[in-house]
């Protein structure tokens, strides 16, 4: 791949009209950027301009400084993709540089690029999901309860080898369920992962419990053992033993089970793995989401695999899961009649849903592959690039690389991340921040929060510069060169000094 691509179409207003008519053809964009020798930008100059200039009787070996002046339409640094569109719309043009402070050009939008967008991972379905949701239509198992949902979890139970599992109508209700299960109420203190989706947290409140938040560790990212340790001892001082601990797999990757569970296990404390994020990893040669008493999936549309919404609640104690089950139907007695000794929810997964879970199932295992070889991509072309630090795969793991994802190890590290983010966002391509942290969210503002070290802070360092990138499966090899291109130069731009 060139690396700069955009650099090309850079060009001196020494040069010829023949000259520039050559670079334009080889830039291939349509457009060429005539700057002084500070890259301030003199004027655009598209094939049009060469043709008007040949009929004015302009020769071929005039310089471009001789064509007659064209201001160009340009924007800041700061344009949105909203803005850049008005524009483009407003002036009926094609291509909008993009200039600094300084005035120099450091950037160009086309609006051909801006006809396609690069999403950060949507949905993508394979051969079977749509025969799997007829057979449900043809059937009239139009319900949370039928022969796909009763599949589903046999399949993923299997897929992920834990005996049990319970299908459920998102990921947020099988963490609801996991902690009630595990017996949290009010009073309660849970531990919990800080570097993740709020809806991991979330239940522990609405169950009227404590957060206790855990900071993570530097090269996965999921949580610290040092800082687990930290709060064990710490809450045991006190005499208080958490009621259960919420450990996030994240971004696709097992958190450190090994080191995680015989603290929690020495503890006493039983452990809810969070693997929402992380369907089909292992460690060790074992999945993701067989280590907890509990563990949880996610389906939801932006996941590996998706029923549009859905989760999964899994485990080995088969009673437990015979109980969630019967919670997620408004905890229905058996009887005819509607008897009910406990309180129940309505989060049973529909069973045209579970049909397109079956469907996805098939081909997660492809679904890896190429979004391991998508982070391969991206590691291969960026990796030389300094102050990136990419989310690790510490020996062991094998993640499936849901999300890729990097930090800026600079300073400044968050107004750099902004910077681009919002260069991304200005060529159409989607990408986010690294969860906020929850012990830095408002909503759990005062809420215990134990560091993996002295002063260290991961979860918010990963946050600060974190940037999780375009991943989807379904990203094809052109999109992927083309994100890459633009990191390539909005990389460039932002870990220049401040
Ligand atoms: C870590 C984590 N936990 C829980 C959830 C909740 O799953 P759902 O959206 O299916 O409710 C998600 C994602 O959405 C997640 O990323």
């Amino acid at each position: 791949m060139n690396p700069q691509p955009f650099e090309s179409l850079l060009v001196s207003a020494d040069i010829t009209l023949l000259q520039a008519l050559a670079r334009l053809d080889a830039g291939a964009q349509g457009v060429l950027l005539v700057v002084d020798d500070s890259r301030r930008l003199l004027r655009t100059l598209t094939d049009g301009d060469l043709r008007r200039a040949t009929l004015a009787g302009i020769p071929g070996d005039a310089a471009l400084a001789s064509l007659p002046a064209s201001p160009a339409h340009t924007v800041g640094l700061d344009a949105g993709l909203h803005e850049v569109l008005e524009r483009l719309d407003r002036h009926r043009i094609d291509h909008l540089p993009v200039l600094d402070s300084a005035g120099r050009v450091v950037d160009l939008v086309t609006r051909r690029e801006l006809s396609r967008r690069t999403y950060l991972s949507s949905p993508h379905l394979g051969d079977d999901e749509a025969g799997l949701v007829r057979e449900a239509f043809e059937s009239n198992w139009i319900a949370p309860l039928g022969p796909h949902v009763d599949a589903f979890e046999r399949e993923v139970a299997a897929w992920v080898g834990v005996p049990h599992a319970a299908a459920t109508s998102s990921g947020t209700a099988a963490l609801h369920l996991g902690l009630r299960l595990l017996g949290v109420g009010p009073g309660d203190h849970v531990l919990c992962s800080s570097l993740t989706f709020v809806a991991s947290a979330n239940p522990i409140v609405q169950l009227g419990a404590t957060p206790v938040f855990v900071d993570s560790e530097p090269r996965g990212w999921s949580m610290s053992p040092r800082a687990l340790r930290e709060a064990l001892h710490a809450l045991r001082r006190e005499g208080v033993r958490p009621k259960a601990a919420v450990v996030v797999n994240l971004y696709g990757q097992s958190a450190q089970m090994d080191e995680l569970l015989p603290l929690l296990d020495e503890a006493g404390v039983p452990m809810l793995e969070d693997a929402a994020e992380s369907l089909g990893a292992t460690l060790h040669g074992r999945a993701s989401g067989s280590f907890g008493r509990l563990a949880v999936f996610s389906f939801n549309g932006n996941k590996i695999i998706t029923t549009s919404g859905g989760g999964m609640l899994v485990g080995a104690d088969e009673q437990l899961i015979a109980h969630a089950r019967k919670l997620s139907t408004q905890a229905r007695e058996p009887a005819r009649h509607y008897e009910h000794v406990e309180d129940g929810y309505n989060y049973r997964l529909s069973n045209v849903l579970a049909g397109i879970g079956r469907g996805q199932l098939r081909v997660l295992g492809q679904r890896v592959e190429r979004r391991r070889a998508i982070f391969g991509h991206y590691r291969r072309e960026l990796g030389a690039l300094p102050g990136l630090r990419w989310m690790e795969e510490p020996d062991g793991h094998r993640g499936t690389r849901w999300l890729s994802a990097f930090t800026l190890d600079l300073p400044q590290a968050a107004r750099r991340r902004d910077a681009l983010l919002d260069f991304l966002e200005r060529h159409n391509v989607e990408a986010r921040p690294v969860w906020k942290p929850m012990h830095l969210q408002p909503l759990f503002s005062g809420r215990r929060y134990f560091g993996h070290s002295g002063q260290a802070d991961v979860a918010r360092q990963c946050f600060e510069g974190g940037v999780c990138l375009p991943s989807g499966s379904n990203m094809d090899d052109t999109q992927l060169q083309r994100v890459c291109e633009l990191l390539l130069r909005g990389l460039r731009l932002v870990v220049q000094p401040a």
